[in-house]
């Protein structure tokens, strides 16, 4: 058997279309760009994801959830930087008014898009929040943003925190949610959008242990993209050097996954000292220290490990790692996503070989059953070949076919998505034989 996988962000594009994972937002009104709907597949991969996420971060001793607003206080913003310093550089073609980030293209080259030598304008600073207006009345009093990472609505909320869960550090604060950034150059699929899930974990330490606790957090995080099923060849640490790192950080590194088009970001772990806490307490004049009881009553601001993972990203690396091409050009050529099966958005197909002979209701009878535990698909139409190259298609790992014998053996055949290999079981051992492989 031959196996290839993902070449080209088109063939995934064209599969999470036809199949309904993720759709191009807006579509009948020809599309709106780096804009993207999840379909019924897409949303229940994301979910998945997310679930994967929560439980690892919250189901442990330490670390607390939250959902925090979208628009916050504007002076969020001015104390986190991103008023005054969250922007990249762009130029402008002067010919064909094309706009670029400046670190993207060589200015002293012609227009990529119109060839045009000497076009480009002196470069600008362009801030890349989303503003809106809060109220009736549109003036700068009432202009709010759109947050630009959610890890700002975790640090307002510290004490709150600290206080009515009564938190001794170390602890962390996790919380998923929308994060909106107007991009220059989005693009490729979802990996670069202008509307994007985070899903972001503050871990308060004492200052001069963060090293310590940032590498624990390393391995955690590593571990838990192995565990989505991503093959480790095709992940790799990127350390920030002194050169990029931001200026609230005192250690930084990246996950970068191989996409297609090339290695890129996927979360971001960063050290990120006091930075944050410091700067809204005096933004805010709210004393946000904390007193530690373990050194004396001391207080001081925690120093903060953060993890950033990006779901839309993760999401595509985990699509683009679950794609494979098997026997290209022959006759039993396939796709086939290999899916964690935790992450599986369809985790049994129930397919009849037939219509006829009471297997229809046979096999309606074992999906209302399966469908309590697991999310399954009932399907009765076309041949069972085709009916099997579409579950391959989405992912789902098992097949459960009821065929003429199963009314008499009360039996029926699985089919393993990835080995093809088929196995008899008995009907009253299906959820016992499913619960050991999903667990
Ligand atoms: N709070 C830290 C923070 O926001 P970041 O490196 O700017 O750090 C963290 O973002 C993660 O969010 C990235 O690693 C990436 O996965 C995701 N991300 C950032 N910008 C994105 C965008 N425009 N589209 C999709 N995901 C994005």
């Amino acid at each position: 058997m031959s196996e290839e996988n993902l070449q080209s962000m088109s063939d995934l594009v064209g599969l999470c279309k036809r199949r309904g994972f993720i759709f191009q937002s807006s579509e009948v009104y020809g599309g709106l760009a780096s804009c993207w709907d999840y379909g019924p597949l897409g949303v229940e991969l994301k979910r998945n994801l997310k679930d994967r996420w929560w439980k690892s971060m919250t189901f442990r001793d330490d670390v607390d959830g939250i959902d925090a607003s979208i628009l916050m206080h504007p002076k969020v913003w001015k104390a986190s930087g991103h008023i005054d310093g969250f922007s990249d550089p762009l130029v402008d073609c002067k010919n064909c008014k094309e706009r670029y980030r400046e670190d993207n293209i060589d200015t002293t080259k012609a227009c990529p898009k119109c060839g045009a030598k000497g076009s480009f304008t002196e470069s600008r600073d362009f801030n890349l929040m989303f503003k809106t207006q809060m109220g009736p009345v549109e003036d700068t009093s009432s202009t709010v943003y759109l947050r630009p990472e959610t890890a700002q609505g975790i640090f307002v909320n510290f004490l709150n925190i600290q206080s009515t869960m009564r938190r001794k550090l170390p602890f962390g604060i996790a919380q998923i949610g929308k994060a909106f950034r107007n991009e220059i150059t989005p693009g490729n699929f979802i990996f670069r959008t202008r509307e994007f899930e985070q899903m972001e974990m503050q871990y308060f330490v004492k200052p001069g242990s963060q090293m310590k606790f940032m590498e624990e957090w390393k391995e955690t995080r590593w571990k838990w993209h192995l565990g989505n099923g991503l093959r480790e060849k095709n992940l790799k640490w990127e350390p920030h050097g002194e050169k990029n790192l931001a200026h609230y950080a005192d250690a930084a590194t990246d996950i970068e996954y191989k996409f297609p088009m090339g290695w890129g970001e996927m979360e971001g772990i960063h050290s990120r000292t006091d930075f944050d806490l410091k700067k809204h307490q005096e933004h805010s004049g709210k004393n946000l220290l904390y007193t530690d009881q373990a050194d004396g009553n001391k207080k001081y601001l925690p120093y903060v490990i953060e993890t950033s993972v990006g779901c839309d990203r993760s999401l595509l690396a985990i699509l683009c790692d679950a794609y494979r091409l098997e026997n290209k050009g022959e006759k039993d050529e396939r796709v086939v996503m290999k899916f964690h099966p935790s992450l599986a958005p369809i985790k049994v197909a129930i397919l009849p070989l037939v219509k006829k002979g009471g297997l229809a209701e046979l096999a309606a009878t074992i999906y209302r059953d399966l469908q309590v535990d697991y999310k399954s698909e009932y399907d009765v139409s076309g041949s069972i070949g085709k009916r099997y190259r579409r579950q391959d298609e989405i992912g789902t790992p098992f097949c459960v076919t009821i065929d003429f014998d199963s009314l008499e053996d009360q039996s029926v055949t699985i089919r393993d998505r990835d080995s093809m290999e088929q196995t008899r079981v008995s009907i009253s051992k299906l959820k016992d034989f499913l619960k050991e492989k999903f667990k």
